[in-house]
């Protein structure tokens, strides 16, 4: 049995999607443990590309047990919109069972409300997905939130919704100058739902550990990055959960001992979406290049990402926060005409060199990149499956990252197609 934390080890968007579905052909269960459809994980598979917000990205294979976990906040409506359209696209095996966690928050018509409309007013503005991630989470921990299973006792809800929303439409209007919601609409929705959703819900916790019981191998799904966790990333322009590795054992209801490695997704370059700090972001020909060879555009919103070089400073906090033990790269595909690729190995900050990320509002913004140069290796590379016939340029370049950050490289993925990796070690 094998318990396999998978977590972006930057800003999100590293490909996880990708690896997760790699890694679940040797998987019996694959877990998302936070975030919600703020995600957007690409499988691309015989040339059909499948972007999955909420349901883990294990499901297309056969013979999978997806749970979303109860540190995931959900959107009913995606979630069947999601399923629905894997069905009618057959592809989601009939083996594929599917489960929600009865203690996992729903995202309510006003969480996506308040979260446009802040974005519009606050000076500070986030860059948000807009899907009403943070303010679901807020009502969670202000213990006024809808949780997947409270929809299986509608006449109990029924007055805690009316509480709420009383709430909810006082600072919509009065605060916000949004219009207020109808509580007879909000309430028959989401009673709709939870009727839908009944077959799927269930007590996690407990088939969490029937699961590790039986030996089964577990893939924990992180979604966005290190850089975005609430705790530990670039504060305030970060995601409202916790993405380190930490959090998959709370997120999902399992003892810290069901985990048993951390897998950390590094894209060979950066790339943000979003607002917030960004040392190695390069806005001039570069990062434009970047976001051309690596279609750098927003699974979920379709945004530009801003790109920029890859930072091993940024990277070994990563690794510390994550306690990584294992590292996959994507993307290298991406540099592979370029003639001299950057790293950057330290940080000037007030007129000192620091390989140490600085606390503070703001302070990421004043640092500037300190560059080591890379020699190009000037050559399509997809086509390779065995690391020993990697260009000695690219060697070099993953040996650097390997030394700096003294963790194993286990994949480099050179593609996004499924079969499109080098495979040095099997993690399974
Ligand atoms: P995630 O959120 O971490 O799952 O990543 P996204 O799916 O948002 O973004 C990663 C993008 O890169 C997707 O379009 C993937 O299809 C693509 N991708 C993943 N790995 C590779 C790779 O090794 N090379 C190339 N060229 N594209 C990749
Ligand atoms: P995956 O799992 C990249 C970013 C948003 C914004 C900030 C807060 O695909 O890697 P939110 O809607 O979460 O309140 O937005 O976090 N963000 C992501 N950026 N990849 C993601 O997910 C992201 N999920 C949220 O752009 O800057
Ligand atoms: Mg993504």
């Amino acid at each position: 049995m094998s318990g396999i934390v998978l977590i972006g080890a930057q800003w999100g968007d590293e490909g996880k999607g990708k690896i997760v579905d790699l890694l679940s052909e040797n998987a019996d269960v694959i877990v998302r443990f936070q975030g919600g459809n703020n995600a957007g994980h690409t499988l691309v598979i015989k040339d059909k590309k499948i972007i999955l917000h909420i349901i883990p990205s294990g499901a297309l294979r056969e013979n999978k047990i997806c749970i979303i976990g109860n540190g995931v906040v959900i959107d009913p409506k995606v979630f069947f919109d999601e399923l629905n359209q894997l069905k009618n696209n057959k592809l989601l095996p009939e083996s594929t069972k599917i489960y929600i966690s009865s203690s996992a928050h729903i995202i309510m018509p006003y969480h996506k409300i308040i979260d446009s409309i802040r974005e519009t007013l606050t000076p500070t503005k986030i860059g948000t997905t807009g899907r009403g991630i943070g303010p679901a989470y807020e009502d969670k921990v202000a213990r006024i939130g809808i949780r997947v299973g409270d929809l299986l006792f509608p006449d109990l809800l029924k007055d805690r919704l009316k509480y709420i929303l009383e709430e909810k439409n006082q600072y919509i209007t009065k605060v916000l100058k949004g219009n207020p919601l109808d509580f007879k609409e909000v309430y028959e929705d989401v009673v709709s739902f939870g009727e839908k959703m009944h077959p799927y819900i269930c007590d996690t916790v407990e088939l969490m550990h029937k699961l590790t019981r039986d030996r089964k191998n577990i893939l924990f799904e992180g979604a966005q990055g290190t850089m975005l966790d609430i705790d530990h990333g670039t504060y305030p322009f970060v995601t409202s959960s916790n993405t380190v590795a930490g959090n998959a054992a709370i997120g999902s209801g399992v003892p810290l001992s069901a985990i048993t490695k951390v897998v950390g997704v590094v894209k060979a370059y950066t790339t943000r979406v979003g607002n917030g700090p960004f040392p190695t972001e390069e806005t001039s020909e570069i990062g434009d290049y970047l976001r051309k060879k690596g279609g750098e555009y927003g699974a979920t919103t379709g945004r530009p990402r801003r790109c920029g070089w890859i930072d091993l400073v940024a990277l070994k906090r990563a690794v510390m926060l994550n306690g990584i033990d294992r590292l996959v790269i994507t993307k290298l595909d991406v540099l592979n005409e370029l003639e001299t690729i950057k790293v950057c190995v330290a940080y000037k900050y007030n007129n000192k060199e620091t390989d140490i990320m600085p606390y503070g509002l703001n302070q990421l913004d004043i640092c500037t990149p300190i560059y080591r140069e890379f020699r190009g290796w000037k050559k399509n590379i997809s086509n390779i499956r065995d690391g020993l016939d990697l260009p000695v340029e690219a060697k070099d370049y993953l040996k650097f990252i390997e030394d700096f950050l003294e963790t194993k490289i286990s994949i480099v993925s050179i593609g996004a197609e499924r079969d499109e990796n080098i495979i040095f070690e099997y993690l399974f």
